[in-house]
C-alpha cells in the first residue's frame, strides 16, 4: 500500500506521521515544492520509527511526481492555509491553481489512485478535482466532515462533562463556518440522545462552537490547525487501505442524493478499498434538510468563483 501526501507543511506532515504510526501502509511519499523540505520532514519522521515502532517507509521528494508513481491513495494538502480572520473561501484564488496542477500531476503517475482533497475551500477544491481529472466519483473524497465531527464530539464531551469515548455525533454539509450542519438531534451518549443530558441552549452553543472550530484554532495558533486534520485524513486513508468500510461524513459528488446534484458537499459515506463504497442517505428532519440546502447554496457560490 503506497500513499502519497502532497504538501509537507504541518497538515501533510501530521498526516504522514499518523499514517506511519498506524503501520498499515508499506510506503508514504511526502512531496513539496520547497527544495529539500519534504526530504527533511521524511528523514525526521523516519528517525521516529524505532521509537514509535513502525515499519512504514517515508520518503520525501521536491516536486518530482515520478516518485509518487503507483500510489494507491494520494492526499492533497497543498495550498496556503488560512490566517486569523480569514475564511476558507478567501483562499480560492491561489489554491485552485495549485490543486489543479497537483491533481493532474498525481493522476498522470497514478491513474488508478484514490484522491483525498484537504486543501481549502475544501468542498470547492474537491469539486475542482472532479472536473479536472474526470475520475469516477467513488475515487475523489474531500476531507472535512470527519474533522468537523471530531470537533463536534470534543465540544459535546465538554458540554456533557463526559469522556470522549462516550459520545457520538456527526457533522454534514459544507466545511465552512456557516455551512456545517452538526446533527445535534442524532448525537448520543452511549445511545442516549444528548438532549436528555443538556439543555437546548447548551446544545445550540455546542453547535456554534463546532462550526467555528477551525477559526477558533486559527486565532489561537496564528495559522490553521494540523493535528486533528492530519488524524482525520489518516482515519480515512486507513479505512480505504484496510477496506474497513467505516462511515465518515466526507465531501462527495452528489447526483440526486439529499436532493442535490453536481456538487461536492459533506454527506455520510462508507470508505473501503474502492474509495467511496456507498453514500448513506439518512433521514433528516425538515430543519436539517433546510440547513443542508442552505449550506449547498454557500458551496455553489464558491464553486461559481472557479469559472469552470
Ligand atoms: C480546519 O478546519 C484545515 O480546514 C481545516 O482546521
Amino acid at each position: 500500500m503506497k500513499v502519497t501526501v502532497v504538501g509537507a507543511g504541518a497538515v501533510g506532515a501530521s498526516c504522514a506521521e499518523y499514517i506511519a504510526i498506524k503501520d498499515f501502509a508499506s510506503e508514504v511519499v511526502l512531496l513539496d515544492i520547497k527544495e529539500g523540505y519534504a526530504e527533511g520532514k521524511a528523514m525526521d519522521l523516519m528517525q521516529t520509527a524505532t521509537l514509535n515502532g513502525f515499519d512504514t517507509k517515508i520518503t520525501g521528494s521536491t516536486n518530482d511526481y515520478s516518485k509518487t508513481a503507483g500510489s494507491n491513495i494520494c492526499v492533497i494538502t497543498s495550498g496556503i492555509p488560512r490566517k486569523p480572520g480569514m475564511t476558507r473561501e478567501e483562499l480560492i484564488g491561489i489554491n485552485a491553481g495549485i490543486v489543479k496542477t497537483v491533481a493532474t500531476s498525481l493522476i498522470e503517475h497514478s491513474p488508478n489512485t484514490i484522491l483525498i482533497v484537504v486543501s481549502n475551500p475544501m468542498d470547492t477544491m474537491t469539486y475542482l478535482a472532479h472536473k479536472v481529472t474526470g475520475l469516477p466519483k467513488n475515487r475523489i473524497i474531500g476531507m472535512g466532515g470527519a474533522l468537523d465531527s471530531a470537533r463536534f464530539k470534543y465540544r459535546l464531551a465538554e458540554a456533557l462533562d463526559a469522556p470522549l469515548s462516550d459520545v457520538d455525533g456527526m457533522v454534514i454539509g459544507g466545511h465552512s463556518d456557516t455551512g456545517m450542519v452538526p446533527l445535534t438531534r442524532l448525537a448520543t451518549r452511549n445511545s442516549v440522545p444528548v438532549s436528555e443530558f443538556i439543555s437546548a441552549e447548551r446544545l445550540e452553543q455546542v453547535k456554534e462552537d463546532t462550526k467555528v472550530g477551525g477559526a477558533t484554532l486559527t486565532k489561537l495558533l496564528g495559522t490553521s490547525a494540523w493535528y486533528a486534520p492530519g488524524a482525520a485524513v489518516s482515519a480515512l486513508v486507513q479505512s480505504i487501505a484496510c477496506d474497513q468500510k467505516k462511515m465518515f461524513p466526507c465531501s462527495v459528488m452528489l447526483n440526486g442524493e439529499y436532493g442535490l446534484n453536481d456538487i461536492c458537499i459533506g454527506a455520510p459515506v462508507l470508505l473501503g478499498k474502492n474509495g467511496i463504497e456507498s453514500i448513506v442517505e439518512i433521514k433528516l428532519d425538515d430543519a436539517e434538510k433546510a440547513n443542508l440546502q442552505e449550506s449547498a447554496i454557500g458551496v455553489r457560490n464558491v464553486n461559481d468563483l472557479l469559472n469552470l
